[in-house]
């Protein structure tokens, strides 16, 4: 292929892609939406077979059992799908908030986001948080708010919440026409048209839609009850006046917000068809090089997640790369930036959900996994040209802690190497007492039910027993200066002295008070988050 073919080829392939995720509190339905979704892009015959497939791959998991006991979802999915020529990748992020870390990461790799909300409770604090995630990417957020089918609040005073409470500028695509169970159909206010939605046998088919001129003679007649309240609605939407910019929605100032029912599918297909057209193709992206271009024959991408043990048949680690330029090829030698050497990308995988089949081109915008023997961390750049270092993914300050307790002295190697993959994983952070006296870990996480994960994890597929036992730290800091003047301070009853992996002095305390106490009493010396210490070392 010619050098001009190949990077029309390129230019097409970016332009075809969307890649997304979807933010929601628990429960708002965003399992539900990505299964129909699935559904209408045709990747699903019958809908039911996620939580089927999940089901089915509980029985044969032991990690999953620790999701289906406390009903959450703990493991990121990746899906691929296409729909009418567009190849969509959706990063499917879980959702209890505990996990919140991972699903940040998950937010670095995607262009754009659909919000779900429940109709009945409007916006909820996972909400608030994830979307403030989009925000300080700038990513635009298109919103779906769901189960219309059941009462909920009014489609004025959710679009209200979300300007309120999220600073963003709501403009609706569509209105619901009738409420809870007379939920019929949207009013198409881009058009306009009326689309009337029929519900199928236990939702599992696609519901089958009827579209309407607007106005037509016997409105009316075909509306019902419902006909005045879609009137006045109308009325008032006209007048309120603001109307759909491209750049606010790409700047993530403004969101477009569709109606529906992902339960009876009512309003999944318009939103598919508008969300394919709305949604931007994989952009540019910040590195500390220079910006990076899609479209830049060079490759690129960057690792945000590493996963172990994802298929109990496939006993290995899985890192998650973004490509973020150029064409990717299965066997290419690309530069590692943070080992300062090329390595051959051997087996690169595809991934649908758990499944995983090889393949042998990606393009931006796509998510692949690399089989990894322990090269990748998250956050590391990939490239074909290097040196390039794409910014770095945010980590967030742990605020639960843990020690470690394994009575099982004889799988001791077992242990640590559990335990050094989920850290690598960011599952949560290993502190040690400098004292080598107590050598059990300390933990350190940023929610309470890691510790679970890490306990249920290390016993299922490494083989050892261990338990956790919480300690009443609130904060943790990373401690500098003068060695003389840190080897002088005398800590306070309510602290704990440990070191990290690489060494560097971390002090957890008690209480905020008692680290604004010690900051003030040690002016000298730098207490630094997490984040704040990995920047100044990666300085230099
Ligand atoms: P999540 O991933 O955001 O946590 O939510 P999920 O899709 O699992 O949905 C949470 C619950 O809300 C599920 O009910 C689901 O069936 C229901 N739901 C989702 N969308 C709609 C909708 O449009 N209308 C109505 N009425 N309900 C909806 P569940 O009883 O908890 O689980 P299940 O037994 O139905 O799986």
């Amino acid at each position: 292929m010619s050098e001009s073919a190949a990077n029309e080829a390129l230019s097409r392939e970016v332009l075809r892609r969307r890649t997304f995720a979807i933010i929601s509190h628990p429960d708002a339905g965003k399992t539900t939406l990505t299964e129909k979704l699935l559904l209408y892009a045709g990747a699903l015959h019958l809908a039911g077979a996620v939580h089927a497939r999940s089901h089915q791959r509980r029985a044969t998991s032991d990690w999953m059992e620790l999701e289906q006991a406390r009903g959450i979802s703990i493991t990121s999915t990746m899906l691929q799908f296409e729909y009418q020529g567009v190849l969509v990748n959706l990063l499917d992020t879980p959702g209890h908030q505990d996990f919140s870390e991972d699903t940040y990461r998950t937010l670095m790799a995607v262009d754009s986001a659909v919000m779900v909300l429940d109709s009945a409770k409007g916006i909820e604090p996972q909400t608030k948080k994830l979307f403030a995630v989009c925000r300080r990417r700038g990513i635009p957020i298109l919103t779906f708010i769901n189960k219309m089918d059941q009462p909920g609040r009014h489609p004025f005073d959710l679009l209200h919440e979300i300007e309120q409470t999220l600073g963003m500028t709501s403009v609706p695509f569509n209105w619901p026409i009738g409420e809870g169970s007379a939920f019929q159909g949207l009013f198409d206010l881009r058009e306009p048209r009326l689309l009337f939605f029929q519900r199928t046998a236990h939702n599992q088919r696609k519901a089958p839609m009827r579209v309407e001129s607007f106005p037509h003679p016997s409105l009316a007649a075909t509306l019902g009850e419902a006909y005045g309240p879609l009137q006045e609605d109308i009325a008032l939407l006209s007048g309120a006046g603001t109307s759909f910019d491209r750049d606010r929605f790409l700047s993530g100032e403004l969101t477009p917000v569709f109606f529906g029912s992902a339960l009876t599918n009512f309003g999944v297909e318009p939103f598919l068809d508008a969300f394919l057209h709305l949604a931007p193709p994989p952009g540019p992206r910040a590195s500390a090089q220079r910006i990076v271009q899609p479209t830049d024959e060079a490759f690129s991408g960057f690792v945000f997640k590493i996963q172990a043990n994802m298929d109990p048949q496939h006993r290995d680690r899985m890192a998650f790369l973004r490509i973020c330029s150029g064409r990717f090829e299965k066997d290419m030698m690309v530069y590692h930036n943070r080992l300062g050497r090329k390595i051959r990308m051997t087996r690169p995988h595809r991934l649908f959900g758990r499944d995983r089949e090889t393949i042998d081109e990606a393009f931006p915008g796509d998510v692949v996994g690399l089989v990894n023997p322990g090269l990748f961390a998250i956050g590391d750049t990939l490239c074909s040209a290097g040196p390039l270092h794409f910014d770095p993914i945010p980590k967030f300050a742990p605020e639960c802690f843990g020690r470690l307790h394994s009575p099982d002295i004889s799988k001791h190697k077992q242990f640590q190497k559990g335990l050094r993959q989920l850290e690598e994983e960011g599952v949560m952070q290993v502190l040690l007492a400098p004292d080598q006296v107590r050598r059990e870990p300390i933990l350190a996480a940023v929610g309470d039910l890691q510790f679970d994960v890490v306990v249920s994890r290390l016993q299922s597929e490494y083989g050892v027993k261990a338990t956790v036992e919480r300690l009443p730290y609130v904060c943790a800091r990373w401690v500098s200066g003068d060695p003389a003047a840190v080897a002088r301070v005398y800590w306070p009853m309510d602290t704990l002295r440990l070191t990290d992996r690489e060494g560097r002095l971390v002090v957890l305390f008690g209480s905020e008070h008692m680290l604004a106490y010690c900051v003030k009493d040690h002016p000298t010396l730098q207490f630094q988050s997490l984040e704040e210490a990995d920047r100044a070392a990666a300085a230099g």
